[in-house]
């Protein structure tokens, strides 16, 4: 099955109102494009304003809690984030699964969690520097995805994998391309074996210090269907090189 470019920014813990501005510049950039999505995953401080300023643009949230509710100081729901006008969320960054301590199982119902909101999805996976030199990174991360993927019927038509090597996540440092496809590759085969032909329809993407010089050969090598970007996605000067790659 062909599916579509897949390219989502991540802006982490970086924009206020200040930043506007470049959602909007990006969203009139992207207006054009045939053959690539595109979303901005915001601060969930900027999510109803970078809404209003690029009207039909995808935004998304970076995080939801766990628990559909409840007192979690801090924390946002599903619902509050699709309330506040968010169409997906990132689940399972590195940065909270290592930073912060969740775990597959948090993971997985996270995902569920916003699916059943009617959101997508970008799930993300990924090894430590540690577990690469030990030559064990495509199992652990086959096992790391196994773990966390939605038990649900309908969770390929909503989800997208990203495949974020730790030690590549804003580092200047990028996965050798041949490494890149073995490890989408696995992750493929992992989820045929979870959804069957429903693993048809999802995408898998590469993040890890992708920038406009390097955009090109990460999505023309097999198995890559698009990127998570994260520091080269705050500026429309960066993040379309990146996008254009895509398309
Ligand atoms: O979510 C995005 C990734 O962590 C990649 O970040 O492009 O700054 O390396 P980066």
């Amino acid at each position: 099955m062909a599916r579509r470019m897949f390219v989502a920014g991540n802006w982490k813990m970086h924009g206020t109102r200040a930043d506007v501005g470049q959602i909007t510049a990006i969203s009139i950039d992207c207006e054009t494009l045939k053959q690539t999505d595109v979303a901005l995953c915001v601060p969930s401080t900027l999510i109803t304003r970078a809404v209003a300023a690029a009207p039909g643009f995808t935004i998304g949230a970076q995080d939801v809690h766990h628990e559909s509710k409840g007192a979690f100081t801090g924390s946002v729901s599903a619902e509050m984030v699709r309330d506040a006008g968010a169409k997906l969320t990132i689940v399972g960054h590195s940065e909270r699964r290592e930073g912060l301590g969740e775990t597959n199982e948090d993971v997985r119902a996270k995902a569920e969690l916003a699916i059943n909101m009617g959101m997508r999805v970008i799930l993300c996976v990924g090894e430590s520097l540690k577990v690469r030199e030990t030559g064990q990174a495509l199992r652990h991360v086959e096992e790391q995805l196994k773990a966390s993927l939605p038990d649900m019927v309908t969770a390929p038509l909503h989800l997208s994998i990203a495949y974020e090597p730790i030690w590549a996540i804003g580092t200047g440092k990028v996965a050798e391309v041949g490494d890149i496809a073995a490890m989408h590759n696995r992750i493929r085969n992992a989820l045929e074996q979870t959804y069957g032909e429903g693993h048809s329809s999802i995408r898998i993407l590469y993040g890890g210090s992708v920038k406009g010089s390097n955009a090109r050969e990460i999505f023309t090598t097999e198995g890559v269907d698009g990127a998570l970007v994260g520091g080269a996605s705050l500026t429309a000067e960066d993040f379309m090189p990146i996008v254009e790659a895509a398309e």
